[in-house]
């Protein structure tokens, strides 16, 4: 029997002929599947193109492009938008309209990338099965929530055909196609991370320096859960910049610096989800190199919160 991936390129290959594909690479696992059934249908006729925000977290950028050009020799144009983004963003606090300048400055800035590209037909994505359906029948209550389809306006604006390798299958199915596909674990097993990045994370005015502290911490709960084998376990994890101070002490002095929270939870569609019970040595492990190792930093306090009444990002 023809595997899932054979049946899926065959069809590529039928409905893009030899025609140019322009995909944007999030470095997620929709995306970076997406785009190797692609390149395996229509090799250099498809065009990746890689925006970095400036709102990625550490290393984020080398780990996806180095991995997918070195393995995969795919055609990727990254794109440092990280001025243009940061400076859109400069001063906004309000969570809804930090969606929306990212939204729309991810959509001008990859259609004047795609534009480049000559004779460009079809636009790539890696919409799965229940972004169909939710783009098909969502019109409840839950719309209004979070606007979550940050480039919902893409094809629209671009006028290109659409090709979406994976509208038939839910996560599961994807990752099996990344496992068949070859694709190591850390990109199989990869936490979801949202369309508008840590600026969602960096709960209200998103400067530089707060971005830094975010992405120090965070890369120290990323190695943590990833080290204690609790990162295929729960669905996401990741550190959260409040925007207060705390008074702390250090040897004689007194500190007045910032608070990380720690969010980690289960959750099997990210519907609902319930934080998850880490051991306490792993938590102590996790605040304490914190607070020793990101400057800035005295306080780390942990979100018991489940969804609903909360939601998964702080924002
Ligand atoms: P919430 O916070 O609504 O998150 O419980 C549910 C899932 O969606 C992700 N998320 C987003 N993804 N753009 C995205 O692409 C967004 O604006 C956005 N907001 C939340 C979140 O990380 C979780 O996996």
């Amino acid at each position: 029997m023809a595997s899932f991936v054979d049946t899926c390129v065959e069809d590529l290959k039928k409905q893009v002929g030899d025609a140019k594909v322009v995909l944007g690479l999030s470095g997620g696992i929709d995306s970076t599947v997406a785009a190797v059934l692609l390149h395996k249908a229509i090799g250099k006729n498809l065009h990746c193109i890689f925006v970095d925000n400036g709102l990625l977290r550490m290393g984020e950028r080398q780990e996806v492009i180095g991995f997918l050009e070195e393995h995969f020799d795919l055609n990727v144009k990254v794109v440092d938008a990280a001025d243009e983004f940061l400076g859109k963003l400069h001063g906004v606090e309000d969570p809804e309209q930090k969606r929306k300048i990212i939204g729309y400055t991810f959509i001008d800035v990859f259609d004047r990338e795609a534009k480049a590209i000559e004779g460009v037909e079809f636009l790539g994505q890696g919409t799965l099965y229940p972004d169909v359906i939710e783009s098909e029948s969502f019109k409840g209550p839950s719309a209004v929530i979070k606007s979550h389809h940050n480039v919902g306006g893409l094809p629209e604006k671009m006028n290109l055909k659409l090709v979406e390798p994976l509208r038939e299958l839910f996560k599961d199915e994807v990752r099996r196609a990344a496992y068949e596909l070859g694709m190591p674990d850390h990109i199989i097993w990869r936490h979801p991370f949202p369309g508008p990045g840590l600026s969602i994370r960096v709960i209200g005015e998103i400067t530089e320096e707060r971005l830094e502290i975010l992405r120090l911490a965070d890369r120290i709960v990323q190695n943590e859960l990833l080290a204690s084998d609790w990162y295929r376990k729960v669905w996401q994890g990741f550190a959260v910049l409040l925007p207060l101070k705390t008074v702390g002490v250090m040897g004689d002095d007194r500190t007045y610096e910032h608070v990380i929270a720690l969010r980690v939870v289960d959750s099997i569609d990210a519907m609902t989800a319930d934080w998850s019970r880490l051991p306490s040595e792993l938590l102590a492990r996790i605040s304490n190199r914190i607070i020793n190792e990101v400057k800035g930093v005295n306080r780390v306090v942990l979100d018991i919160s489940s969804k609903p009444p909360s939601t998964i990002e702080w924002e």
